[in-house]
């Protein structure tokens, strides 16, 4: 039995596809810092959650996130340190610290509107789909402070850097088309496909062998800071251990499958995961 929590809500499809929806839509999910308290404790207990295979991050109603909340989580704790501090840390460590390094895929499915502090849960899911018609703005600009958080290390990191810098400084908004042509999202779809395009990368990404999903997508991000000499003694490295982490032991059996069984074309398909209880 899940949680239940104030701000936020958790909700299963088979599969092991696993929602984690911000749910104050009448705020257009605008993050408070109980919505922070609440996301922090989510992520520390799916992590671990053995139905979670995959999960994805969206909104409630017509928004993804419109930020943090300027009311409760700016000027609410402007004068009361302790509540700010709070708020500050477990704000941080939810959209970056745990969601950046879960242990499983991640997937934001960007509903709708998208501004400012969201870009950093945002960019920390492994892969991010977008409606057309979603609406992104790093509108800091506008309201006298800046990208800060990790906002805008995300966005140098994530986007050109003439984009980058282009809608920090004017705060224009752009679409869900056009945040898949910068590559800030992986595809964007018709908000009506949006769903059901979205559960299904989720679904394959839930089929496949756990450990070497989770290998594969922290070894990607490891290597990006790194010396082409330090990559490839890591990379050595986290390949063996892959071999002793992985219960299902995924690279005898395709091999087996391929080599003597010659029943499965990785140019034709996945390999079929006979031992997938073992996950
Ligand atoms: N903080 C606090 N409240 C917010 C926020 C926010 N970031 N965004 C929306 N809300 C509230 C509104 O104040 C309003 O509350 P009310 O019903 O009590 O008046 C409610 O959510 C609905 O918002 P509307 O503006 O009425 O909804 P609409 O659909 O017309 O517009 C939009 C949505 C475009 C998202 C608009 O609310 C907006 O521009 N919000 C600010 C977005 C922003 O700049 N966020 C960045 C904040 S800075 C940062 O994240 C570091």
């Amino acid at each position: 039995m899940d949680r239940t929590y104030e701000t936020i809500k958790i909700e299963r499809e088979r599969d092991g596809v696993t929602w984690l929806v911000l749910n104050r839509p009448e705020k257009r999910n605008a993050m408070s810092p109980q919505l922070h308290a609440d996301c922090n404790d989510a992520l520390f207990h799916l992590a671990t959650d053995p139905q979670t295979r995959v999960l994805i991050v969206t909104g409630a109603g017509d928004a993804f996130c419109a930020g943090q909340d300027l009311r409760l989580f700016f000027r609410g704790t402007d004068n009361a340190p302790r509540e700010r501090f709070e708020a500050a840390e477990n704000s941080h460590s939810w959209r970056w610290t745990r969601l950046s390094k879960f242990p499983k895929p991640t997937i934001a499915m960007v509903n709708g509107f998208c501004f400012g502090g969201a870009f950093t849960q945002l960019i920390a899911c492994d892969l991010a789909v977008a409606a057309d018609e979603a609406v992104f703005g790093l509108s800091e600009v506008n309201w006298g402070i800046i990208p800060g958080g990790v906002v805008s290390w995300n966005v140098v990191n994530a986007m050109n850097s003439r984009d980058a810098m282009f809608y920090a400084l004017t705060g224009d908004t752009f679409d869900g088309r056009e945040a898949a042509r910068m590559g800030l999202v992986n595809f964007s779809a018709p908000l009506d496909k949006l769903r059901e395009e979205t559960l299904a990368l989720a679904r394959k990404l839930a089929a496949k062998n756990p450990a070497t999903v989770r290998y594969t997508k922290e070894g990607v991000r490891a290597v990006r800071g790194m010396s082409e000499a330090q990559a490839a003694d890591y990379l050595a490295a986290k390949s063996d251990a892959l071999r002793f982490r992985d219960a299902e032991h995924g690279r005898e059996e395709a091999m087996k499958q391929f080599l003597d069984e010659k029943r499965f074309r990785p140019g034709l398909g996945n390999y079929v995961r006979d031992d997938a209880s073992a996950s």
